[in-house]
């Protein structure tokens, strides 16, 4: 439960704070592979949040799992391992894990809309359990202050309704959170429809925690209407909008970037865009390295780098045909061969720096 207000940051602190900008957690892509290589490349990530971890009773978490958050594997990166369950124990089972790592924060994933996750009241799935998921939050809470440890939640707004989002805040607002992220979708809406920018703004009325945004940012242009509308938030958090640029956060800190679209779409070649361009290639030559060191066998890791190529490729002027080539691509030498094609010969569109 809350202790007091007085050790959090005032209103006008928070108004002054500069801009938070997460990465959001993808599970099948944003391991420890991808996150290493983007910090290597890309700037501007407060923080990079795990794909899920679902610590079971067996008390064991998997090989794919333990890999994600060795320390070996982060290093100098500030990484928020995400466990994803609604048995109390279970989760503070994982936060002491975690603990033992070195982290200082885990968070509680709220949002995942699978059906197979949703069935087992998991996810978006616990936000229909009103009652359970207050007793989950108060020995959870209670027991990370114990631990030292901080503790955040992202979450949807509801599982069917909005309108279920008034109750699910009151029972935020009874424990102190590091910080609660807000994806304003309900589960059934998994991510079709748009961003709910009117619970948000209640949200923000009324949450006792310090708020993170997310969800549809996919350009500086729609940070910047994000921002305007919400001047007061100062942390939100990117997924599939970094995913086709990774330098998005970069472009959204960059000072150069107060006004809208100042450097418009670049549809020619520019001294910037080439650079962008190499420097997305030696971010992808460390990623599909990454991946040929951690997985055995050509079949995956090309797996692995096609589904990649399903965010990267929206930007790749007149790639479709080479998208397309890739896609078919059943050998590494024929995929290496065409993404070498993308790289020389599509243009990137987007803004640059
Ligand atoms: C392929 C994929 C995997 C995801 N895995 C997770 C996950 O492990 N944990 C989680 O909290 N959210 C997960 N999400 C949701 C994202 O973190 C994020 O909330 C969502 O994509 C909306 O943000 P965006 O519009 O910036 O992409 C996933 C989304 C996608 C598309």
């Amino acid at each position: 439960m809350w202790q007091s207000m007085t050790d959090s940051v005032t209103q006008t602190e928070r108004a002054k704070k500069r801009m938070d900008i997460y990465f959001a957690p993808m599970e099948g892509i944003t391991g420890y592979v991808f996150r290493n290589a983007h910090h290597q490349f890309y700037g501007s990530i407060t923080q990079y949040f795990t794909p899920f971890i679902a610590p079971s009773r067996s008390r064991r978490l998997t090989a794919r799992e333990l890999q994600d958050i060795l320390p070996d594997h982060n290093q100098g990166i500030n990484v928020v391992p995400q466990l994803l369950t609604n048995r109390a124990e279970d989760f503070i089972w994982a936060a002491e894990r975690i603990r033992e790592f070195g982290y200082t924060e885990v968070n509680l994933n709220l949002g995942c809309p699978s059906g197979t996750v949703v069935s087992k009241y998991r996810g978006s799935g616990f936000l229909a359990l009103r009652e359970e998921l207050d007793r989950f939050l108060e020995e959870v809470s209670s027991s990370m202050q114990k631990m030292g440890l901080s503790f955040s939640v992202k979450t949807r707004i509801g599982k069917e309704k909005p309108e279920e989002f008034q109750e699910l805040l009151q029972i935020f607002n009874r424990y102190p959170l590091e910080k609660l992220i807000i994806h304003p979708r309900v589960q059934t809406d998994f991510y079709k429809n748009r961003p709910n920018w009117e619970v948000f703004r209640k949200a923000e009325e009324d949450s006792r925690n310090p708020l993170c945004y997310n969800g549809d940012i996919f350009s500086g242009d729609s940070y910047r209407t994000f921002a305007e509308t919400f001047p007061q938030v100062k942390a939100v958090m990117l997924g599939r909008g970094i995913l086709q640029n990774p330098a998005l956060a970069e472009e959204i800190c960059s000072k150069k970037e107060s006004g809208r679209s100042r450097m418009g779409i670049a549809k020619v070649r520019t001294n910037t865009e080439d650079s962008e361009r190499q420097r997305l290639r030696c971010f992808h030559d460390a990623v599909l390295a990454g991946y040929q060191e951690a997985i055995p066998g050509d079949r995956n890791v090309l797996f692995k780098m096609k589904e990649l190529w399903s965010y990267l490729g929206v930007r790749f002027e007149g790639g479709e045909r080479l998208l397309k080539r890739l896609k078919k691509a059943g050998r590494m030498e024929e995929y290496k061969a065409v993404a070498g094609q993308l790289f020389e010969d599509c243009a990137l569109t987007g803004e640059f720096l």
